[in-house]
């Protein structure tokens, strides 16, 4: 009977994503995600020790029983720093991120950070989008230094967001 009402849950809730911290058990789907989404892949292992890190920060976005999408940063000494983002494709361009986002921001603040970094290819326009949105601002320019999608090396961006 639970079993049953969870997949109904599960079944009623598909279009409305649920945010919640990461366990290791969502180790497998993030590595995934993250292997689909970045060239450079992250292995399990690696994810499931920077989940179980006391100074990282792991969320999570499920649509029904499906990852679609997580948020990580390590914190320390009032600063944090965005290591990753993504979500699924087929789940793009509904507001998961922006929601993983302004979440993560709140529990950064919550733990003590007052200003939070990342780095972001400037040809990432979604990535670009969703950052400014948010109240990102450029602070630094790292020439060359992604390999670049179009043949050429892309500039990284430094972005600051504070919190206080
Ligand atoms: C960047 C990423 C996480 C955005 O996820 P998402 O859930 O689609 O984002 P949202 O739906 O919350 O939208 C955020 C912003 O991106 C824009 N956006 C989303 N998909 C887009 C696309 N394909 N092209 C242009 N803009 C897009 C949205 O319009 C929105 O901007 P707006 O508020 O100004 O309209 C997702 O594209 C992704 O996983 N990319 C691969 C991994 C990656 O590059 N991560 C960032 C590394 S720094």
């Amino acid at each position: 009977m639970n079993a049953l009402l969870a997949w109904l849950r599960a079944l009623f809730s598909a279009g409305e994503p649920a945010l919640a911290d990461a366990t290791p058990a969502d180790a497998p789907g993030i590595a995934r995600l993250h292997a689909q989404s970045f060239r450079q892949g992250w292995s399990e292992d690696e994810i499931e020790r920077l989940i179980a890190d006391r100074s990282v920060l792991t969320q999570r976005a499920r649509t029904g029983r499906r990852l679609a999408g997580f948020i990580m940063s390590r914190h320390a000494a009032g600063e944090a720093e965005i290591l990753s983002v993504a979500v699924a494709r087929g789940q793009q361009g509904r507001g998961i991120a922006q929601r993983l986002l302004i979440s993560h921001l709140g529990r950064l603040m919550a733990l003590g950070a007052r200003a939070v970094f990342l780095e972001v290819d400037e040809d990432n326009v979604p990535a670009l989008r969703l950052y400014r949105r948010a109240g990102f601002r450029e602070v630094g320019r790292r020439p060359g230094y992604y390999a670049g999608r179009y043949g050429r090396p892309a500039n990284a961006l430094i972005l600051r967001r504070d919190l206080a």
